[in-house]
């Protein structure tokens, strides 16, 4: 099936409205394209849930620092509407950035809570932000019942979750489950950034994770074994931003016994900043 593209809002507004006379949920897989089979997994699921679905493919500005890779971040929106086709999408929403953002627009969601825990936020400041922003469009824009998130920006999917939560926005945000490569490596669109020699070494995040929540598990101290994890990390030619255990949910610093936890991590190779993190 070759999924109908849209390029304006109102184009957007006028098929989803169809959809939603005739008592057709709608669920919104939102993506940057450059779609690998962690994309594919969120269409699929979103298809579980509501009888159509809607891809948006937009390499937000805004979410990118001046220093950050939006010039070279990968574009291939033949090759992506082909395979959103493939897997099941009924809709592609791929505006122009003059769409979303026009002259004289002048307004950014502002957040706190999982936003601002020291995690993505103190690497990448205008991130949130940004996202959060460009995500409530959307949100609003499709009038979608569900939005599928991959767990993979698990810091994202917390934000945006209560993002959508405090604006009252009506829809259900839907985490999705990591899709790796069968060496354990995340997917992520730019691993395509990664040399031969980077991408062998890149699997050692994955790797050390898994480590790490055993260890935490067992009941050795967090703080301990994240050290260790960036100390092995280090030796193992990344530059860390951070190994972290987080509250699952608030993404605070863990505080009570038998809370809920995950394990986060960020670390560059080369020029290629990876991000990663599984329940402990
Ligand atoms: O995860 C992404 O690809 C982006 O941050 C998103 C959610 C599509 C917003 O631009």
């Amino acid at each position: 099936m070759t999924p109908q593209i849209v390029r304006t809002i109102a184009e957007l507004r006028k098929e989803t409205a169809q959809w939603r006379a005739a008592g057709l949920a709608q669920a919104v897989v939102p993506t940057m394209g450059a779609l690998h089979e962690g994309h594919l997994a969120l269409v699929r699921e979103g298809l579980s849930r509501a009888p159509r679905v809607t891809a948006t493919i937009f390499v937000n500005p805004k979410q990118f620092a001046p220093h950050e890779d939006l010039g070279r971040y990968p574009r291939d929106e033949a090759g992506d509407v082909a395979k959103l086709g493939a897997a099941g999408a009924h809709l592609v929403f791929a505006p122009p950035p003059s769409q979303i953002y026009p002259p004289g627009f002048a307004t950014t969601v502002s957040l706190a809570g999982p936003a601002t825990v020291g995690l993505e936020d103190r690497s990448r400041p205008q991130f949130f932000a940004g996202v959060a922003t460009i995500v409530a469009k959307l949100f609003i824009e499709t009038g979608a019942d569900f939005a599928m998130f991959g767990e993979k920006d698990y810091q994202q999917l917390k934000v945006v979750t209560r993002m959508a939560r405090d604006l009252d926005i009506a829809i259900e945000v839907v985490g999705i489950p990591t899709i790796r490569e069968p060496d354990g490596l995340a997917m992520s669109s730019r691993n395509a950034y990664l040399s031969a020699e980077e991408r062998q070494r890149a699997t050692a995040i994955y790797r050390t994770l898994r480590e790490a929540a055993k260890k935490i598990g067992r009941g050795e101290p967090p703080k301990t074994v994240t050290e260790a994890s960036a100390a092995a990390l280090t030796a193992g030619g990344f530059r860390v931003d951070y190994v972290a255990v987080r509250n699952a949910e608030t993404l605070a610093g863990p505080s009570q016994v038998g809370e809920p936890l995950r394990l986060l991590a960020a670390a560059w190779l080369g020029k290629t900043r990876l991000i990663d993190n599984i329940a402990v």
